[in-house]
C-alpha cells in the first residue's frame, strides 16, 4: 500500500513473518555484532556531553558521557534540585523525516510545532534542496549519517528504518542540556505536546521509561510486537533509558538486521536492557482505515497525545479536507488540551434519547437509550491496517446498527470560545453522516429537527484525573425545538450513568 513511505512506522509486512522485535538469531552473530557495534561507537570523536539528572529531588547530578571511552561518569553537582514541574523545555523531539517525503508532510509538524520553543529537529536523508529555503514553522533539520555499513536484510521493509532508529543516537550526541525525555514521531505524527507534558510530568524521569502505545490492529500487533512502542504513534524515552540505549544501539541495529522497522530495532534494544513498555491510551499510531469518527467519538479517558496516518484515513470532519480539520482540532486543543476528545454522556428521559458527546469534535443522539457499556465502546466506522478486515482490534468495538432508526445523529464542532475565566462554550452542527438521518420514524423528527446542540464546561486541569481516571458527567439543561444545551461537569460522588 504505501509505496510512497519513507519512513519506517508504517508496518506493511507479510504476515508470515512473524517476528516480534525480541526474537533473537543466531547467537554466534550477536557477538561478532555487537564487537562491531561498539567499534563503531569508540571511532567516533572524543568529546564530553554533558546533561543534568535528577536523583530522588534531592541533589543533581551532571553526567558526562564518553563516546570514545564508552563509558559515563556520574558527578554529583552542589545545587538542590526543586522538582521543577515537566515542561515544554524538558523535552526533545526527533522526527524521523526525509527530503521526499517532507513538502507534503511539513504541514503536519508545522499544526504543533512552536519554533523557538519546541526543541528538536526532523531528522533528514539528505540535504534539501537549497534553492528552496527551509521555513521558519517548520522544526529545523538535521541530516542523518551515513548508515550504509549496518545490515539490512528485511526483505519488505527500507533501510531508512536505521537511519530512523539512529535518531535516538544522533540526538543524544548533540548534547542537549536539561533534557528529560526524548520523543519521537514520524513526520505525519500530530503531537498535542501540552498533553504529553501532562502524561510525562506523571512519571518520575530519573527513571527508565519507554512509554507509547501499540497498533490498533491486531494483526499488526502479531507481526510487530504487542511490546512495541510504534513509532507513528510516537515514544517517549526517558533520559536515563537514553543513555543506556545509546552504548547498545549500533550494536542492536546490526543484531537485529532482519526487523523491519526504526521501532523494532529500538524495541529489540530496549528488551536487551530489560525495560518494559508503558501504554498510555492517548498515543494513537492510527493503524486504521477508512473512517476514524468512531475511535475519536469514543476516547479512552486519558489526554490525546498523537494522532497519525491521517493520509490513509478519511477527514476527520466531513465538509473539510485533512488539514482543515485538524486545524479544527487543534483550536479546541488550544482552549482546553487536556478535555480535548473527551468523553461524557447522558439520557434526555423525556424523549428517550442518549446523548453522547466527544469534546471539541462531535456529538452523537441516539433516538433510543443505550447502557453505558454500549456507549463507551467506540462505533466501527474503520478497518484494520493491512487487510482492512472488521477486526480484531486491540479494544472492543460495535457495528453500526442496520436500521437507520437505530443509528445516531451526528453533530460535528462548529464553534468553540472562551466565555469567561476557564468557562468553555462548544457548538456543534448536523451534519448527515452514519446514516442516522434517513430514518422515516415520527420519534426520529424531533431529534432531526435539532440543528446544534451547544456544550458548555468548565477547563479541564489534567489533576482531574490524576488519581483515578473517571469519565464526566454531562447533563441536559434546555431542550428548544432546534438547539438542546448540554452541561459537563465533574460527577457527583455517587452518580452514575445508568437506565431507569
Ligand atoms: C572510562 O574510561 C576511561 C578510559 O578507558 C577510564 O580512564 C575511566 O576511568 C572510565 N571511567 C569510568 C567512570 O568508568
Ligand atoms: C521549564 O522549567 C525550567 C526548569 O527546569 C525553567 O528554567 C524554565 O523556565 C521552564 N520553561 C517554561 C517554558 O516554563
Ligand atoms: C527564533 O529565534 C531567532 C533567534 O533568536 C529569531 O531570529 C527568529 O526570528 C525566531 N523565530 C520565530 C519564528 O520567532
Ligand atoms: C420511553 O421509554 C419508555 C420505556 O420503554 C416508555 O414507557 C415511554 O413511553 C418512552 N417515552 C417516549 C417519549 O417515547
Amino acid at each position: 500500500m504505501s509505496q510512497i513511505r519513507d519512513t519506517t512506522t508504517t508496518h506493511d509486512s507479510p504476515l508470515k513473518f512473524l517476528k516480534p522485535c525480541t526474537t533473537p538469531e543466531k547467537s554466534g552473530e550477536l557477538i561478532s555484532f555487537f564487537m562491531k557495534g561498539a567499534l563503531s561507537i569508540s571511532l567516533l570523536v572524543s568529546i564530553y556531553f554533558v546533561f543534568f539528572s535528577n536523583f530522588s529531588g534531592q541533589s543533581r547530578w551532571l553526567i558526562r558521557y564518553c563516546p570514545s571511552c564508552e563509558n559515563f561518569s556520574a558527578v554529583h553537582h552542589r545545587s538542590i534540585d526543586r522538582l521543577e514541574k515537566t515542561n515544554i523545555s524538558h523535552i526533545l523531539f526527533g522526527i524521523g523525516g526525509s527530503v521526499k517525503t517532507w513538502k507534503d508532510r511539513r504541514h503536519y509538524s508545522e499544526l504543533w510545532w512552536k519554533p523557538n520553543t519546541t526543541r528538536g529537529y526532523v531528522w533528514l536523508d539528505e540535504k534539501p534542496n537549497e534553492n528552496e529555503p527551509w521555513l521558519v514553522n517548520s522544526p529545523p533539520y538535521r541530516v542523518s549519517e551515513d548508515t550504509s555499513k549496518f545490515k539490512y536484510t528485511n526483505w519488505y521493509g527500507s533501510r531508512s528504518a536505521i537511519r530512523i532508529a539512529r535518531i535516538v543516537l544522533e540526538s543524544f550526541r548533540l548534547g542537549n542540556d536539561n533534557v528529560r525525555w526524548l520523543v519521537l514521531g514520524d513526520d505525519d505524527t500530530v503531537f498535542f505536546p501540552e498533553n504529553l507534558i501532562d502524561v510525562l510530568s506523571r512519571y518520575d524521569h530519573n527513571q527508565m521509561y519507554y512509554i507509547g502505545g501499540n497498533s490498533e490492529s491486531v494483526e499488526q500487533d502479531v507481526i510487530h510486537s504487542y511490546g512495541m512502542a510504534f513509532g507513528g504513534g510516537g515514544m517517549a524515552l526517558s533520559y536515563p533509558l537514553v543513555v543506556q540505549l545509546v552504548k547498545l544501539l549500533d550494536g542492536c541495529i546490526d543484531r537485529y538486521h532482519y526487523l523491519y522497522g526504526s521501532d523494532e530495532r529500538i524495541c529489540a534494544c530496549v528488551a536487551e536492557i530489560g525495560v518494559s513498555i508503558t501504554k498510555e491510551l492517548g498515543f494513537h499510531q492510527f493503524d486504521i482505515r477508512d473512517d476514524p469518527y468512531g475511535l475519536l467519538a469514543a476516547h479512552p479517558v486519558a489526554p490525546l497525545v498523537s494522532l497519525h496516518h491521517l493520509d490513509y484515513v478519511k477527514p476527520l470532519f466531513p465538509e473539510k479536507d485533512q488539514l482543515d480539520s485538524l486545524r479544527s482540532l487543534m483550536g479546541v486543543y488550544k482552549m482546553d488540551p487536556v478535555r480535548t476528545l473527551q468523553h461524557s454522556f447522558c439520557y434526555d428521559l423525556k424523549q428517550n434519547w442518549s446523548v453522547s458527546i466527544s469534546w471539541g469534535y462531535t456529538v452523537q443522539i441516539y433516538p433510543t437509550l443505550l447502557t453505558a457499556k454500549q456507549l463507551e465502546t467506540p462505533l466501527q466506522t474503520f478497518r484494520t491496517w493491512k487487510s482492512w478486515s472488521n477486526g480484531p482490534f486491540t479494544f472492543n468495538t460495535r457495528l453500526p446498527n442496520n436500521e437507520a432508526c437505530e443509528r445516531p445523529v451526528i453533530f460535528y464542532l462548529d464553534r468553540v470560545d472562551e466565555v469567561g475565566r476557564g468557562k468553555m462554550f462548544t457548538s456543534y452542527k448536523r451534519i448527515s453522516s452514519l446514516g442516522g438521518d434517513e430514518c422515516g420514524l415520527a420519534t426520529h423528527a424531533t431529534v432531526l429537527a435539532l440543528q446544534t446542540v451547544e456544550v458548555s464546561s468548565s477547563k479541564m486541569i489534567g489533576k482531574d484525573w490524576k488519581r483515578v481516571r473517571r469519565r464526566q458527567c454531562c447533563e441536559i439543561v434546555k431542550h428548544e425545538s432546534s438547539a438542546l444545551q448540554i452541561m459537563i461537569r465533574r460527577c457527583g460522588s455517587g452518580e452514575t450513568v445508568t437506565l431507569p
